[in-house]
């Protein structure tokens, strides 16, 4: 098996700030409630970008971090939950703005893992040999499917891109081990209904309303605590690593308190777990790809570190990923 390595990251969030003041406008809250139960202040919410537009931008700014030509890329997969169309898929749109003539492209919704099941797929095209170079996005205009006049969910997200581009090396680091995981019995935690069945046969056709998150948010936390947690125990064993050999843990950005219950659990310093919800709240598919880059963009992450990246969401879902930069 070949190695696989992360080249090049990009991000893109809109300029438009909702701060937790501007949400206290619309629904019955208040900036210190929000800080206090999610440490969120504020975050981006699109005033003209669609996931496609947010997810070029990322994967354009990631293809030119990675010095790689367009036409190099075989690959492209998107994971989100927002795609402007029902097809074509958002890695197709993507595809086609940036000329990468040579890539297949899908679309993934793995919800708020997407961005690790994404890298994780990419990656075993990239390990088999099939394919040399890979780009994933994860990307979400979560604004649009937000019951904005649901106090429980909506302050919670924002809008915004992020992505990676990967290649097969003989290098032996990059992504040391990965694991995915599943249960669709636990759907109605959180979901977000599609367009309803609608057809001559059906006997009254109902009237088409915008679908919108639904969530059990103290199902979710708990859900969210137990799963993240095994998850960073399993790919730990998996890579036969250890805790301290971690140097930093780049979880789904959801909320302050449920990263630091899996600190706790996980007997880690809350210092190793890169965060930056404050100022964009939870990207959903974007949120661990938003937050590597950042924290490639400030230079702390040094060839032959080792970090995790972990996500949990709807589905459920969850996963990780070790990687040795
Ligand atoms: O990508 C995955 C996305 N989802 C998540 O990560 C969600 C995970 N869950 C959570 O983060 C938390 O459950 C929330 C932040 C959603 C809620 O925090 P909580 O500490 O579980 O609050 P709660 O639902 O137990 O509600 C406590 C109180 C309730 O009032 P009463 O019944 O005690 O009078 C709620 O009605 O807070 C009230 N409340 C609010 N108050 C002000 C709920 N939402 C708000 C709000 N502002 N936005």
């Amino acid at each position: 098996m070949r190695h696989v390595r992360i080249i090049g990251t990009g991000s893109y969030a809109p300029d438009n700030i909702m701060s937790n003041d501007d949400i206290a406008k619309l629904v019955e809250t208040n900036d210190e409630w929000i800080k206090s139960r999610t440490g969120i202040k504020e975050r981006r919410i699109s005033t003209k970008e669609t996931s496609s537009d947010m997810a070029y931008e990322a994967a354009l700014r990631a293809v030119q971090a990675a010095e790689t030509d367009p036409n190099e890329i075989d690959l492209i997969i998107c994971a989100t939950i927002t795609p402007d169309y029902c097809m074509p898929s958002v890695a197709c749109q993507v595809q086609g703005r940036l000329k990468a003539e040579n890539a297949a492209a899908f679309d993934l919704n793995a919800a708020c893992t997407g961005f690790v099941y994404a890298l994780t797929t990419a990656s075993q095209f990239l390990q088999t040999g099939m394919y040399q170079k890979a780009l994933v996005i994860g990307v979400d205009t979560i604004s649009k499917i937000i019951d904005w006049q649901d106090r429980s969910t909506c302050v919670l997200f924002g809008d915004g891109a992020g992505a990676a581009v990967l290649s097969a090396t003989s290098d032996r680091r990059g992504i040391i081990a990965s694991t995915l995981n599943s249960d669709g019995s636990k759907h109605a935690f959180l979901y977000c209904e599609a367009v309803p069945l609608s057809n001559p046969y059906v006997e009254s056709l109902e009237e088409r309303t915008a679908p919108s998150i639904r969530m059990l948010g103290q199902e979710v936390f708990k859900f969210a605590v137990r799963n993240v947690t095994d998850t960073i125990q399993t790919v730990l064993e998996k890579a036969n690593r250890e805790g301290k050999d971690i140097k930093y843990i780049i979880p789904h950005q959801a909320n302050y308190r449920i990263i630091e219950a899996v600190a706790k659990n996980c007997k880690l310093p809350i210092e190793k777990f890169f965060m930056n919800l404050e100022r964009y709240g939870n990207t959903s598919s974007a949120s661990i790809g938003i937050a590597l880059d950042e924290l490639v963009q400030t230079g702390e992450l040094h060839r032959g570190d080792t970090i995790i990246l972990v996500g949990f969401g709807g589905g459920m879902t969850g996963g990780a990923i070790l990687i040795d930069w």
